[in-house]
Protein backbone atom coordinates (compact mmCIF):
# COMPACT_ATOMS: atom_id res chain seq x y z
CA UNK A 1 0.00 0.00 0.00
CA UNK A 2 1.32 3.20 -0.47
CA UNK A 3 0.41 7.05 -0.12
CA UNK A 4 1.70 9.33 -3.30
CA UNK A 5 3.24 12.33 -2.93
CA UNK A 6 3.89 14.03 -6.66
CA UNK A 7 4.68 17.66 -7.52
CA UNK A 8 7.42 19.32 -9.21
CA UNK A 9 11.25 19.81 -8.10
CA UNK A 10 11.25 21.79 -4.97
CA UNK A 11 7.75 21.38 -3.56
CA UNK A 12 9.34 20.30 -0.65
CA UNK A 13 8.07 16.25 -1.21
CA UNK A 14 11.10 14.49 -0.29
CA UNK A 15 10.92 16.11 3.41
CA UNK A 16 7.39 15.83 3.74
CA UNK A 17 7.07 12.33 2.53
CA UNK A 18 10.25 11.27 4.68
CA UNK A 19 8.39 13.02 7.51
CA UNK A 20 4.60 12.06 6.62
CA UNK A 21 6.54 8.20 6.48
CA UNK A 22 8.36 8.28 10.14
CA UNK A 23 5.12 9.74 11.94
CA UNK A 24 3.30 6.76 10.40
CA UNK A 25 5.70 4.10 10.65
CA UNK A 26 5.75 3.52 6.82
CA UNK A 27 9.04 3.09 4.66
CA UNK A 28 9.90 6.26 2.72
CA UNK A 29 10.27 5.60 -1.30
CA UNK A 30 12.14 8.01 -3.15
CA UNK A 31 11.22 7.42 -7.12
CA UNK A 32 13.46 10.30 -8.39
CA UNK A 33 16.45 8.67 -6.96
CA UNK A 34 15.96 5.77 -9.57
CA UNK A 35 15.64 8.06 -12.53
CA UNK A 36 18.71 9.83 -11.32
CA UNK A 37 21.14 6.40 -10.83
CA UNK A 38 20.17 5.94 -14.19
CA UNK A 39 21.58 9.26 -15.22
CA UNK A 40 24.56 8.78 -13.38
CA UNK A 41 25.14 4.94 -15.09
CA UNK A 42 24.61 6.79 -18.09
CA UNK A 43 26.61 10.16 -17.68
CA UNK A 44 29.64 7.59 -16.37
CA UNK A 45 29.41 4.82 -19.25
CA UNK A 46 28.96 7.24 -22.10
CA UNK A 47 25.57 6.70 -23.27
CA UNK A 48 23.48 8.84 -25.44
CA UNK A 49 21.23 11.23 -23.08
CA UNK A 50 18.40 10.92 -26.00
CA UNK A 51 19.17 7.40 -26.77
CA UNK A 52 15.90 5.53 -26.32
CA UNK A 53 16.95 1.89 -26.64
CA UNK A 54 20.27 1.95 -24.93
CA UNK A 55 18.97 4.04 -22.47
CA UNK A 56 16.40 1.38 -21.86
CA UNK A 57 19.07 -1.45 -21.98
CA UNK A 58 20.90 0.18 -19.20
CA UNK A 59 17.88 0.82 -16.78
CA UNK A 60 17.27 -2.63 -17.22
CA UNK A 61 20.19 -3.66 -16.40
CA UNK A 62 20.78 -1.70 -13.68
CA UNK A 63 20.92 -2.95 -9.57
CA UNK A 64 19.48 0.00 -7.66
CA UNK A 65 19.17 -0.21 -4.01
CA UNK A 66 16.93 2.27 -1.61
CA UNK A 67 17.73 1.74 1.77
CA UNK A 68 16.46 5.20 3.61
CA UNK A 69 18.68 7.86 2.58
CA UNK A 70 21.47 5.24 1.49
CA UNK A 71 21.11 4.88 -2.87
CA UNK A 72 23.49 2.03 -3.98
CA UNK A 73 23.39 1.56 -7.60
CA UNK A 74 25.35 -1.88 -8.58
CA UNK A 75 26.54 -2.05 -4.87
CA UNK A 76 28.55 1.16 -4.84
CA UNK A 77 26.94 4.07 -2.62
CA UNK A 78 26.11 6.85 -5.09
CA UNK A 79 23.59 8.67 -2.07
CA UNK A 80 26.06 12.31 -2.74
CA UNK A 81 26.84 11.65 -6.19
CA UNK A 82 23.41 11.62 -7.68
CA UNK A 83 22.90 14.94 -6.26
CA UNK A 84 25.20 16.54 -8.21
CA UNK A 85 23.90 19.07 -10.71
CA UNK A 86 24.93 17.41 -13.54
CA UNK A 87 23.10 14.32 -12.27
CA UNK A 88 20.06 16.23 -11.79
CA UNK A 89 19.64 17.59 -14.89
CA UNK A 90 20.49 14.35 -16.62
CA UNK A 91 17.88 12.83 -14.69
CA UNK A 92 15.41 15.05 -15.79
CA UNK A 93 16.37 14.41 -19.62
CA UNK A 94 16.43 10.18 -19.45
CA UNK A 95 13.15 10.23 -17.59
CA UNK A 96 11.69 11.50 -20.95
CA UNK A 97 12.45 7.73 -22.36
CA UNK A 98 9.50 5.46 -22.63
CA UNK A 99 11.48 2.17 -21.84
CA UNK A 100 13.29 3.65 -18.84
CA UNK A 101 10.21 4.33 -17.41
CA UNK A 102 8.51 1.22 -17.93
CA UNK A 103 11.91 -0.13 -16.15
CA UNK A 104 11.81 2.17 -13.39
CA UNK A 105 7.89 1.80 -12.99
CA UNK A 106 8.04 -1.82 -12.60
CA UNK A 107 10.70 -1.65 -10.00
CA UNK A 108 8.63 0.92 -7.97
CA UNK A 109 4.95 -1.31 -8.26
CA UNK A 110 7.72 -4.61 -6.99
CA UNK A 111 8.96 -2.80 -3.89
CA UNK A 112 5.41 -0.95 -2.80
CA UNK A 113 4.01 -4.28 -3.34
CA UNK A 114 5.82 -5.74 -0.21
CA UNK A 115 5.02 -3.25 2.10
CA UNK A 116 3.27 0.20 3.43
CA UNK A 117 5.02 3.24 1.76
CA UNK A 118 5.21 6.85 1.20
CA UNK A 119 6.58 7.31 -2.08
CA UNK A 120 6.99 10.48 -3.97
CA UNK A 121 7.99 11.36 -7.55
CA UNK A 122 5.95 12.90 -10.29
CA UNK A 123 3.69 9.80 -11.39
CA UNK A 124 3.37 7.88 -8.24
CA UNK A 125 -0.54 8.90 -8.08
CA UNK A 126 -1.19 8.44 -11.66
CA UNK A 127 0.98 5.54 -13.57
CA UNK A 128 2.74 3.54 -10.41
CA UNK A 129 -0.28 3.00 -8.20
CA UNK A 130 -3.31 4.98 -9.84
CA UNK A 131 -5.41 2.54 -7.11
CA UNK A 132 -3.53 4.55 -4.24
CA UNK A 133 -5.43 5.21 -1.03
CA UNK A 134 -4.03 8.61 -0.98
CA UNK A 135 -2.73 10.95 -3.22
CA UNK A 136 -1.43 14.37 -2.53
CA UNK A 137 -0.05 16.80 -5.02
CA UNK A 138 2.34 19.00 -3.56
CA UNK A 139 3.04 22.64 -5.26
CA UNK A 140 4.77 25.72 -4.58
CA UNK A 141 5.36 29.26 -6.03
CA UNK A 142 8.36 28.63 -8.12
CA UNK A 143 10.44 31.26 -5.92
CA UNK A 144 9.92 29.77 -3.33
CA UNK A 145 10.22 26.54 -4.70
CA UNK A 146 13.77 27.39 -5.81
CA UNK A 147 14.42 29.06 -2.65
CA UNK A 148 14.24 26.43 -0.21
CA UNK A 149 16.40 24.20 -2.94
CA UNK A 150 19.25 27.11 -2.58
CA UNK A 151 18.91 26.69 1.08
CA UNK A 152 19.32 23.02 0.83
CA UNK A 153 22.11 22.74 -1.49
CA UNK A 154 24.51 25.98 -1.54
CA UNK A 155 23.36 26.81 -5.15
CA UNK A 156 22.93 30.29 -6.41
CA UNK A 157 18.75 31.08 -6.09
CA UNK A 158 18.81 32.62 -9.47
CA UNK A 159 20.66 29.98 -11.32
CA UNK A 160 18.67 27.23 -9.71
CA UNK A 161 15.47 28.91 -10.48
CA UNK A 162 16.45 28.91 -14.13
CA UNK A 163 17.78 25.13 -13.95
CA UNK A 164 14.25 24.06 -12.17
CA UNK A 165 12.58 25.97 -14.86
CA UNK A 166 13.65 24.21 -17.51
CA UNK A 167 13.17 21.07 -15.74
CA UNK A 168 9.49 21.59 -15.05
CA UNK A 169 8.66 22.48 -18.66
CA UNK A 170 10.44 18.85 -19.50
CA UNK A 171 8.86 17.08 -16.69
CA UNK A 172 5.58 18.80 -17.45
CA UNK A 173 5.94 18.87 -21.37
CA UNK A 174 7.02 15.36 -22.15
CA UNK A 175 4.97 12.56 -23.93
CA UNK A 176 4.89 9.73 -21.73
CA UNK A 177 3.69 10.07 -17.84
CA UNK A 178 3.85 14.02 -17.85
CA UNK A 179 3.89 15.64 -13.83
CA UNK A 180 0.33 16.30 -13.22
CA UNK A 181 -1.80 15.71 -10.67
CA UNK A 182 -4.31 12.91 -10.53
CA UNK A 183 -8.09 13.47 -10.63
CA UNK A 184 -8.15 11.81 -6.77
CA UNK A 185 -5.41 13.89 -5.76
CA UNK A 186 -5.53 16.49 -2.84
CA UNK A 187 -3.78 19.60 -4.37
CA UNK A 188 -1.66 21.12 -1.70
CA UNK A 189 -0.15 24.57 -1.97
CA UNK A 190 2.80 24.86 0.68
CA UNK A 191 4.08 28.07 -0.18
CA UNK A 192 4.33 29.94 3.27
CA UNK A 193 3.85 26.69 5.17
CA UNK A 194 5.69 25.03 7.08
CA UNK A 195 7.12 21.71 7.06
CA UNK A 196 5.69 20.64 10.23
CA UNK A 197 2.37 22.02 8.94
CA UNK A 198 2.39 20.17 5.59
CA UNK A 199 3.50 17.00 7.68
CA UNK A 200 0.18 17.67 10.12
CA UNK A 201 -2.02 18.18 7.27
CA UNK A 202 -0.84 14.62 4.95
CA UNK A 203 -0.66 12.77 8.66
CA UNK A 204 -4.08 13.64 9.08
CA UNK A 205 -5.62 13.23 5.86
CA UNK A 206 -4.18 9.23 6.30
CA UNK A 207 -6.05 9.30 9.61
CA UNK A 208 -9.13 10.46 8.04
CA UNK A 209 -8.53 7.12 5.73
CA UNK A 210 -7.93 5.07 8.05
CA UNK A 211 -4.61 4.36 6.87
CA UNK A 212 -2.95 5.01 9.95
O1 LIG B 1 12.49 14.12 -7.58
P1 LIG B 1 13.87 14.35 -8.23
O2 LIG B 1 14.19 15.80 -8.41
O3 LIG B 1 14.96 13.63 -7.52
O4 LIG B 1 13.73 13.70 -9.69
C1 LIG B 1 14.74 13.78 -10.66
C2 LIG B 1 14.15 13.66 -12.05
O5 LIG B 1 13.59 12.36 -12.23
C3 LIG B 1 13.01 14.63 -12.37
O6 LIG B 1 13.48 15.78 -13.08
C4 LIG B 1 12.06 13.87 -13.22
C5 LIG B 1 12.38 12.43 -12.94
N1 LIG B 1 11.34 11.71 -12.21
C6 LIG B 1 10.30 11.17 -12.94
O7 LIG B 1 10.25 11.36 -14.15
N2 LIG B 1 9.35 10.42 -12.32
C7 LIG B 1 9.39 10.23 -10.99
N3 LIG B 1 8.45 9.48 -10.41
C8 LIG B 1 10.42 10.80 -10.22
C9 LIG B 1 11.39 11.56 -10.86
Amino acid sequence: MVIAIDGPAGAGKSSVARAVAGALGFTYLDSGAMYRCVALAAIERGIDLDGDAALGELARSLEIDLDGDCVRLDAREVSEAIREPRVTEASSRVSIHPPVREAMVAQQQRIIAAGRFVAEGRDIGTVVSPEAPLKVFLTASAPERARRRAAQTGEDEAAVLAAQLERDERDEGREHSALRSADDAVELDTTGLSLDEVVGRVVELAQERNLA
